[in-house]
């Protein structure tokens, strides 16, 4: 089929995610850390538009800086892109254009939702219908979150983060986040914990090999349950990310005691994640961070992973 007998660009919206809880193990020695991990996709999203093209081509916009995303070939969605094209023979190009709404280096997952995007669109695009376990598969390729991104709702993450098992999650958790303008490097953060892990002797010779998520988080989530949850929340990288970036710390007692329930660094961070009781605390609790000079969103989870726009 010639270029000029392909529909218009195709539209697929992916979210951002937050590690409710996230537990980091050992380091194995493919430079992954072993984690046990639960997602949720929250209502912040990438929207990404697969145009017909010869080539292979992507451009950026909606990012706060959008020079900080690379156009070139570290750019992941392109490299879903050419990943899902080599798989299936395509022979064709695409032209993505990317428009962010996930902070850039945030620690919520929004490369990786393009790349969930990008897979989803190509797809679509080229016609290919390469079906959900092989896009997984692909997925878990390009990166440890991009599979979850693909799955959306709120998810149990083993492995590297991409083996998934869906968790139940009754009703709706509202969430303030506060975002920073500089990003922070994930490889830096998680090489940050083995220091903080090392300079402290314990698990640097006795880790954990194998982890699991607490039974309390799951029940927490399957009720449906924000203050129950709150006091379960963990995320290992927290120390880590803090001590990147320790201004952090005092942002996260400003959001406890704007209301929140409990508040923690999103993923590798710097985005910081308020559990609030309902969707009225959130807006006090945005209003009052806002009022403090910060940036802060209202965001809600769970919602579903990539999808095609009309
Ligand atoms: O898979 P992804 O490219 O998103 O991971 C980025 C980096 O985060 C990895 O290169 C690694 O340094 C770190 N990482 C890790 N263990 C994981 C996931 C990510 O050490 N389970």
């Amino acid at each position: 089929m010639s270029l000029a007998h392909r529909s218009d660009a195709v539209h697929v919206r992916a979210p951002g995610k937050i590690n409710v809880y996230l537990g980091v193990g050992a380091r194995h020695d493919d430079g992954y850390h072993a984690l046990a991990t639960v997602f949720q996709a929250v209502s912040l999203y990438e929207d990404v538009f697969a145009h017909p093209a010869a080539d292979f081509s992507v451009s950026v916009s909606g990012a706060a800086d959008p020079a900080s995303v690379p156009t070139d070939e570290r750019n992941l969605a392109l490299r879903a892109a050419r990943l899902l094209a080599e798989e299936t023979g395509v022979s064709d190009g695409v032209a993505l254009e990317l428009r962010k709404g996930v902070p850039v280096a945030g620690g919520m997952g929004g490369g990786s939702a393009d790349a969930a995007a990008a897979l989803v669109a190509c797809d679509a695009l080229w016609g290919t219908d390469v079906g959900p376990a092989r896009l997984h598969a692909l997925a878990s390729r390009l990166g440890a979150d991009v599979p979850f991104a693909l799955h959306g709702g709120t998810a149990v993450g083993t492995g590297r983060g991409d083996r998934l098992t869906p968790a139940l999650a009754r009703g709706r958790f509202d969430w303030v986040l506060v975002t920073s303008d500089q990003g922070l490097s994930t490889p830096q953060v998680y090489r940050r914990l083995d220091q903080l892990r090392e300079s402290r002797g314990a698990l640097a010779d006795d880790p954990p090999l194998s982890l699991d998520v607490p039974v309390a988080v799951l029940q927490a989530l399957r009720a449906g349950d924000a203050q129950a949850l709150a006091p379960v929340m963990l995320n290992d990288l927290e120390a880590a990310a803090v001590a990147e970036r320790p201004e952090l710390d005092a942002v996260l007692a400003d959001g406890v005691r704007a209301g929140a329930l409990t508040g923690i660094v999103s993923g590798s961070g710097p985005t910081l994640a308020f559990l609030c009781a309902g969707p009225e605390a959130a807006r006090a609790v945005q209003e009052e961070l806002r009022a403090t000079g910060r940036e802060a969103l209202h965001v809600h989870g769970p919602v579903a992973g990539a999808r095609i726009i009309g």
